[in-house]
C-alpha cells in the first residue's frame, strides 16, 4: 500500500495547496512540507492559515518551508490578487493542488454571481490555474492536481443556463456538477497540454469518504446516520493520500484520476479510480465548459 513514506524528496519544489488550513488540504500541505517542499497555504482567512502553519511546524517533522497565501476562490478579484502576489515572489510552480471546496451550502453566489459550489470548486480554480500557467511551464514537469469526488458520477451533464443559480436550487445536484466540472477540466487541460507539447501533468484525485469540515452543512444527527452507512470513514491524513500520490508518484500520467482502492472507493489507499460516466469522458462537453470558463473569467491559457 502507498503512503507518504513512498513520496520522493521534494526539496527545492514549490507548491500551492488551496484550502490548506484544514481537512485534506491541510494534510496534503503538511506531507509536501515534510518531504521538503516550499508550500503556500492558500486559504481565505489569514488567522486560520497562521494557525495551520503553527500546527504543521509543531508536528516538528518538516524539512521545507511554509508561506501564507490569502485566496478567496469565491472572488475572481481575490484569485487575481493572490496569483499576482505569488507570481511577484516566485519564478516557477512545481505543484498546484486545486483542493479547496464547499459542499451543499445554502443557496448562494460568488462575488461574480456564480452558484457558490460551481464558482469555488471549479471556476475559481480554472482561473487560478490559468493565471499560474506561465509559472507551471517554467517548472520541470509541473503537476496540477484537481480534487473531484465520487459525487461527480451523479451529475447528469452541465446545465449552462443554471450556473448562476437561475433555476430552483438543488444543493447535491450543484455539488455533483461542480465535481464533474473538475474532472472535465482535468481531462481537457491534459488534452490541450499534450496538443501543445507540454510536459505539465493535469490529474485528478478524490478522497473517498473522509471526515472533515466539508460536512459542515449537514446537521450532526444526519451526518452520524450518513457515516454509519460506511464501514470506514477515513481521517484526513488518509483522505489526502490520493492527492499526494497524484502529485508525486512517478507512475502518474496526464488525465489519470486517483481515489482510495477499497469497495466503491469509499476508503483505502491510492489507486486508479474506476469511477466513470459518459459525461466524464464527453469531449464536446469539456470543450464547451473550457470555452465558457475562459469567457466568464477572462483567463486564457493558450494564446
Ligand atoms: N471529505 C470528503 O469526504 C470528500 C469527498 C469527496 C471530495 N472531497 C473534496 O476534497 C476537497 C477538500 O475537502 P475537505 O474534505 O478537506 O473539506 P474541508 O475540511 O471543508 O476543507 C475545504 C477547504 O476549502 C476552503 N474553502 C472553502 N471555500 C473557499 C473559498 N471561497 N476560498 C478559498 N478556500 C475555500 C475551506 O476554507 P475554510 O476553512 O475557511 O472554510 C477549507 O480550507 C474538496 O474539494 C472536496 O470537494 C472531499
Amino acid at each position: 500500500m502507498w503512503t507518504t513514506k513512498n513520496m520522493p524528496d521534494l526539496s527545492g519544489k514549490i507548491a500551492v495547496v488551496t484550502g490548506a488550513n484544514t481537512g485534506i488540504g491541510f494534510e496534503t500541505a503538511k506531507a509536501l512540507y515534510e518531504a521538503g517542499a516550499t508550500v503556500t497555504i492558500a486559504a481565505r482567512d489569514e488567522r486560520k492559515i497562521k494557525e495551520a502553519i503553527e500546527r504543521i511546524k509543531t508536528a516538528g517533522k518538516g524539512r521545507g518551508s511554509l508561506e501564507v497565501g490569502i485566496l478567496n476562490l469565491a472572488s475572481l478579484t481575490s484569485v487575481k490578487h493572490f496569483a499576482n502576489r505569488f507570481i511577484s515572489q516566485h519564478k516557477s510552480l512545481d505543484l498546484l493542488i486545486n483542493n479547496a471546496g464547499v459542499m451543499i451550502p445554502p443557496a448562494s453566489k460568488t462575488e461574480d454571481g456564480f452558484e457558490l459550489q460551481f464558482g469555488v470548486n471549479f471556476l475559481g480554480h480554472f482561473a487560478l490555474t490559468g493565471l499560474f500557467f506561465t509559472l507551471l511551464k517554467r517548472a520541470d514537469h509541473a503537476r496540477v492536481v484537481t480534487l473531484s469526488s465520487g459525487a461527480a458520477t451523479l451529475a447528469e451533464g452541465i446545465d449552462f443556463e443554471n450556473l448562476r443559480l437561475e433555476k430552483p436550487y438543488d444543493e447535491w445536484r450543484e455539488y455533483a456538477v461542480s465535481k464533474l466540472a473538475d474532472i472535465l477540466f482535468t481531462k481537457e487541460f491534459d488534452r490541450r497540454l499534450q496538443a501543445n507539447g507540454s510536459n505539465i501533468l493535469s490529474v485528478a484525485a478524490h478522497p473517498g469518504v473522509t471526515r472533515t469540515d466539508l460536512q459542515r452543512h449537514i446537521p450532526a444527527d444526519d451526518l452520524d446516520v450518513q457515516f454509519a452507512r460506511f464501514d470506514t470513514v477515513m481521517d484526513p491524513w488518509q483522505g489526502a493520500l490520493p492527492s499526494l500520490f497524484a502529485a508525486t508518484d512517478a507512475s502518474v500520467k496526464g488525465s489519470d484520476f486517483y481515489g482510495p482502492d477499497g469497495e466503491n472507493e469509499y476508503a483505502g489507499y491510492p489507486a486508479l479510480s474506476k469511477h466513470s460516466t459518459g459525461y466524464m469522458h464527453d469531449k464536446v462537453l469539456a470543450t464547451n465548459l473550457w470555452e465558457y470558463a475562459e469567457k466568464e473569467t477572462g483567463v486564457h491559457y493558450f494564446q
